[in-house]
């Protein structure tokens, strides 16, 4: 499917004007929270191929574990830029960073290992989109680690998230109201853990896998058995 271009440039737009500022915007958050959040998820990549989807200003380079190779791309040049510069300070071999559109990439179909992406969905125009290239590109069995924030879980909350979206997303080009787990199952992905981080849910560390054909076979197996024993017991 062909990525919404007014969205999409709407989104490169307020990233590539928020670029300088990005850094020091987070700082607070980024060393109280993100920082630790970021070395558990870095901890489970599994290589040798990862792709790091929307990588900003770069804030995952000092995680990236030595032995794999990383591609890493993102929307805003400003961004990527930013990017640049930090590898430059730390110079991997194995580390490539490119601008690309996540819901349109053109790597092979199950050229990785690991797809891995940090608060990258609540801003990519078309999530499920995004999610369904990070699957096509992802080898059977292979997995997806994402840190996330998303509409909070209390409905009161909830509410008033809603409310609030349009607007921040129209300043920003950030959507605080996504339903990024709904996102990442409807995109086909198979989810082995959502971890709530923060209260209400918001922030979420979420892993999944992409079924290998042997374990679909199995999982159709295992429902239509299900299936079967439950139309006896009836
Ligand atoms: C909130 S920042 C997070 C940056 C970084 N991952 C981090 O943890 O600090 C979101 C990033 O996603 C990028 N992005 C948004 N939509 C994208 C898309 N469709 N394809 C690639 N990158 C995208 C933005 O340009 C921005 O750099």
């Amino acid at each position: 499917m062909e990525p919404n271009i007014a969205a999409t440039e709407h989104t490169r737009g307020r990233y590539n004007r928020i670029a300088p500022l990005y850094d020091a915007m987070e700082g607070v958050v980024e060393t109280l929270w993100y920082r630790r959040w970021r070395t558990r998820l870095w901890r489970d990549v599994v290589g040798p191929h990862v792709l790091e989807l929307g990588v900003g200003t770069g804030k995952n380079i000092p995680f990236y574990p030595p032995g794999v190779q990383i591609t890493a791309i993102d929307l805003s040049e400003n961004m990527l830029k930013r990017a640049r510069r930090k590898l430059a300070e730390r110079p991997r071999e194995n580390v490539t960073l490119q601008i690309a559109d996540a819901q349109a990439l053109t790597f092979a179909d199950a050229s990785f290992d690991t797809v891995l992406a940090t608060f990258v969905f609540c801003s990519v125009p078309d999530p499920v989109q995004g999610l369904r290239e990070a699957l096509r590109v992802t080898r059977p069995g292979g997995q997806l680690l994402l840190l996330e924030h998303m509409l909070a879980r209390p409905e009161p909350l909830a509410r008033i998230m809603t409310r609030l979206d349009p607007p921040f997303h129209w300043l920003s080009g950030v959507h605080i109201a996504r339903r990024t787990v709904d996102n990442v199952e409807a995109a086909g992905w198979s989810i082995d853990s959502v971890t709530p981080l923060s209260p209400g849910s918001i922030f979420r560390h979420i892993v999944a896998h992409r079924v290998a054909p042997a374990e679909g076979e199995r999982d159709a197996r295992e429902r239509s058995d299900k299936g079967l024993a439950a139309r006896n017991l009836h």
